[in-house]
């Protein structure tokens, strides 16, 4: 079985389609141009050169959202527009639905053998989302919460994935996930494939307000959904050079966020120009965000547009849901054959 590096860069990867890649999302919010910058560009890079699948970890997003399932209802199909929003293909991509695949929960239960609370304890990952949740949790946290890990492991090795694309906060649960395959392994005998993560290097996209996160709680996210008054409202009250009083004072666009969304939505030649005349004092910030929410809205247009068709089309998403669900079922099924021959549970 492949033991190769733990993480691979995806410059470096090799175009492969008999190679599969999951990755997943939990169905917890609408995504906003974060997501788009971090993820979802590099799936959608992905999908035309490995058999690409896409769980919506509706599952998991009940580790943390047990007390409120119409929140996770609510949004399941929703993320799927976002995705198909975005530009992933349903004919290249299969998006499936975590909770119809009951292959996932049964290997989840094998897997809780092989690793110990400790180990989970000790995940960075969960660490920080435990102290993060204190409210939810309180003093001791769920076993469900703790062990998504092993769920998670479960999620990557039922599709026997080669990669999995993930950010650098999601490292850990790989790490973890190829623990578990390998004390698998080593017991039961070569059945699982041990996965690589695939880095994007997608810097994680700050805030309007400059805050290191973007995020619904913290309003300062742009959203997919997002329309031209709104971006207008958004970007208008975006933090700028704070010296700046005066339209012809000399600006700081290395401090100014404004200068930093151009960065992202603007023409190369644009974003210099607007740098020059801002340092020149020659450019006032009015302009200089009117001239940004024009090239959002340009970027954000098509992608709302094709939402919008799906909005109006339900059950087409829905289809391209189920239709998933079922392609990736089968591949799960074959799975769970060679570990429950593995695990002398063949009866
Ligand atoms: N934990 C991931 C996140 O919060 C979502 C996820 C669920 C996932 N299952 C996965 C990611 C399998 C990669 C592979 O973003």
């Amino acid at each position: 079985m492949e033991t190769d590096n733990e993480k691979i860069d995806i410059k470096d990867i090799v175009p492969d389609k008999s190679k599969r890649i999951l990755t997943g999302i939990r169905p917890t919010g609408h995504l906003h141009i974060g997501h788009y910058f971090g993820a979802a560009r590099s799936w959608c890079e992905l999908q035309d050169k490995f058999d690409t699948f896409i769980e919506v970890a509706d599952v998991q997003a009940l580790t943390d959202n047990f007390n409120n399932p119409q929140k996770v209802k609510d949004n399941t199909l929703q993320i799927v527009m976002d995705l198909l929003a975005l530009g992933i293909d349903p004919n290249k991509a299969t998006f499936f639905l975590q909770s119809m695949v009951p292959e996932i929960a049964e290997l989840t239960i094998f897997y809780s053998n092989l690793v110990t609370i400790a180990r989970l304890q000790r995940n960075p990952t969960v660490k920080t989302e435990i102290a993060q949740k204190k409210e939810l949790f309180g003093e001791s946290v769920t076993y469900g919460f703790l062990g998504y890990p092993v769920s998670q492991a479960a999620d990557i090795t039922a599709f026997d994935a080669t990669y999995v694309p993930v950010g650098e906060d999601q490292l850990p649960l790989i790490e973890q996930c190829r623990e578990i395959v390998r004390k698998f392994n080593s017991i039961y005998g070569d059945t699982l494939r041990e996965p690589m993560a695939v880095l994007s290097n997608a810097p994680r996209i700050k805030g309007l307000d400059g805050n290191e996160k973007m995020g619904k709680s913290l309003g300062n996210a742009l959203y997919l959904s997002d329309d031209l008054d709104i971006i207008r409202q958004k970007v208008m009250n975006a933090k700028t050079d704070p010296e700046r009083i005066k339209k012809d004072d000399p600006g700081h666009p290395d401090i100014c966020m404004v200068n930093y969304y151009h960065n992202l939505f603007s023409p190369e030649e644009e974003c210099k120009a607007v740098c020059e005349e801002c340092k020149a004092g020659a450019r006032g910030c009015v302009q200089c965000k009117k001239q940004l929410i024009e090239n959002i809205n340009l970027k954000l247009e098509p992608i709302r547009e094709r939402r919008h068709y799906y909005e109006e089309h339900p059950e087409e998403v829905q289809k391209i849901l189920m239709d998933g669900t079922e392609r990736a079922r089968k591949i799960a099924k074959e799975t769970m054959e060679k570990v429950k021959e593995a695990m002398m549970l063949n009866y």
